[in-house]
């Protein structure tokens, strides 16, 4: 059967609305970047579990697989609080921690798990990974809470909201870091260059 892929694609937009600043440690360099693909993992309520898929392209990935830590952050869309959280997507998911350290352009504590936290982010989990889906191009690692605060009253953002507000030279620049990355997803999963 064909698939029709604008069907798929209009059935799967948008499921995930909330970007994620998700950061972790590695041997003792911290890294981090924005996801569209994080979620809750469990259905018990007293042991609170956090997923979140993470391409192998990313060096974000192979510290998660490495580390076993991670830590997913929620972005504020409060008056006050909105121009830290553009900072903070603007920030992680603009280049890569190959290219330099993003962190140290951040307000952070650490966490217990080493990690760092965001203090200008809405909310926290900190994570330990408790198993791991390698799915070619990516892997979806879940992890147990170990840790949690809220830092913010305000609605969390979403992206349309967010993405309204970034500047236009920072959008070209995701765009063509986004071409190698994509090749790379296609490369793993089809075997060869398409
Ligand atoms: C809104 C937004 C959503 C993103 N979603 C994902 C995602 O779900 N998974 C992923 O691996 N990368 C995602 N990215 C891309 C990474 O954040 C980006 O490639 C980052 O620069 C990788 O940094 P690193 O190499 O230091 O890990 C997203 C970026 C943005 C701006």
């Amino acid at each position: 059967m064909t698939v029709d892929i604008n069907a798929a694609n209009k059935t799967l937009a948008g499921l995930r609305p909330f970007p994620v600043a998700i950061t972790t440690v590695d041997g003792g360099f911290a890294n981090g970047l924005m996801s569209l693909s994080a979620g809750s993992a469990s259905i018990i309520p007293e042991a609170p579990r956090a997923m979140c898929g993470l391409t192998k392209y990313n060096m974000t990935h192979d510290m998660v697989l490495n580390s076993g830590v991670f830590v997913m952050h929620m972005l504020s869309a409060g008056d006050d609080e909105v121009d830290a959280s553009m900072e903070i997507l603007m920030t992680l998911g603009g280049s890569s921690g190959r290219d330099g350290d993003k962190i140290g352009k951040l307000r952070t504590k650490t966490g217990e798990t080493g990690a760092p936290i965001l203090l200008d982010a809405h909310s926290y989990v900190e994570c330990r990974v408790v198993g791991s889906l390698d799915v070619q191009e990516s892997t979806i690692f879940v992890g147990d809470v170990v840790a949690s605060e809220v830092f913010s009253q305000a609605q969390r953002i979403k992206i349309g909201e967010a993405w309204g507000k970034l500047p236009e030279d920072w959008i070209k620049q995701y765009d063509a870091n986004h071409v190698p990355q994509l090749q790379s997803a296609k490369d793993h999963r089809f075997g060869q260059k398409v």
